[in-house]
């Protein structure tokens, strides 16, 4: 028996929790949120879609109640304030880093076995203070970000390609942020074939831009931060853990001598399976690269500085 709690109720969690039930991921889903009645309510629309898609998962929301995430295999926290139009990621460092440490002791107190995936922003930041705060081993901490920015780098790609979205693939390294992410152009392919091969300098540094402002873009058209492929790049995150699936996925990970840094998570190719950050894979950078990458580095240890209160 296989079961997930999804902090937070919002619009991630929500939609992470729906796509854990839609695709059967988990034999059980618990929702927690700390507003009343909002976990049960959005628990109870999803189990009305269940007799109509001939679903078996069971989700059940509750409201604080951590007694109820007992013995979760996974824990995804997406609790927090999102951004809205105007505000950096990094803006919601305050707020969300008191809800994430408050959240994580909770989980941990009744599921002490549990791997952490964490989305809430600053989520590079957030995922280094569930390290410094829970004492977990730094396989059992995992931030999800590349795998969203990577979805969003593969749909630009398909797009320049004029290529189905399923035949291209793509990764997207370093901080989760509008001006620390980079999207890897020279390691994007069509079928195997690199889309340096299709698409000009030009074009790839477009899509590569596209993709960094990706999230700004969506927070723009809708007043507030996107959730559908976040939701779903959570669930897919959570479904490599539990399907032990050895998916090579960019996740933010404790770097210790990887990519020439230490001391910080960042977003980095791992390699993911039932003990969670099961390796990380250090991809033949070339100089450029490197630079981009340690540059990104020192963004996000920067913004890591404003934990001090917190740690
Ligand atoms: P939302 O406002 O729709 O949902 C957040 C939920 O957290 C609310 O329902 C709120 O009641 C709940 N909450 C607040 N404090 C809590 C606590 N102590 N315990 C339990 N629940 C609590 O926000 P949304 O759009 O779902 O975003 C959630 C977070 O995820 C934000 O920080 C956002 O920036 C981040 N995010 C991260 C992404 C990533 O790729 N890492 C992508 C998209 C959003
Ligand atoms: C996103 O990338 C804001 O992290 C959020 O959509």
């Amino acid at each position: 028996m296989s079961k997930v709690t999804v902090v937070g109720a919002g619009n991630v969690g929500a939609t992470c929790a729906n796509v854990l039930v839609t695709t059967q991921v988990a034999d059980e889903v618990v929702l927690i949120d700390i507003k009343e009645g909002l976990s049960e309510g959005k628990a109870m629309d999803i189990n009305q879609t269940v007799n109509i898609l001939g679903l078996q998962t069971r989700l059940t929301g509750v409201t604080n109640d951590y007694e109820k995430t007992a013995n979760s295999d996974v824990v995804v926290i997406t609790s927090g304030i999102p951004r809205k139009p105007g505000m950096t990621r990094e803006e919601l460092i305050g707020v969300n880093a008191g809800i994430v440490k408050s959240v994580t002791d909770n989980v941990l107190k009744y599921s002490p076995n549990a791997i952490i995936v964490c989305v809430s922003n600053p989520m590079d930041t957030m995922t280094y203070l569930i390290h410094k705060t829970s004492g977990l081993p730094k396989n059992r901490i995992i931030g999800m970000g590349g795998a969203l920015d990577s979805a969003r780098f593969k749909y630009f790609l398909s797009i320049a390609l004029g290529a189905n979205p399923t035949e291209v693939e793509g990764i997207v390294i370093g901080g989760h942020g509008d001006t620390t992410m980079i999207p890897l152009t020279r390691f994007a392919a069509y079928r195997g074939v690199p889309a340096t091969n299709y698409l000009s300098d030009e074009i790839l540094s477009t899509v590569a831009a596209d993709t960094m402002v990706g999230g700004a873009t969506l927070t723009k058209l809708l007043g507030t931060s996107a959730w559908y492929a976040p939701g779903a790049a959570s669930a897919q995150v959570v479904a490599a853990v539990l399907g032990d699936q050895k998916r090579l996925i960019s996740c933010s990970a404790l770097v210790e001598g990887e990519y020439g840094e230490n001391d910080i998570c960042i977003g980095v190719p791992c390699i993911l399976g039932k003990n969670g950050i099961e390796k990380i894979v250090e991809f033949p950078l070339n100089d450029a690269e490197k630079e981009k990458f340690a540059a990104s580095a020192a963004a996000v240890r920067k913004t890591n500085a404003a934990l001090a209160g917190a740690l």
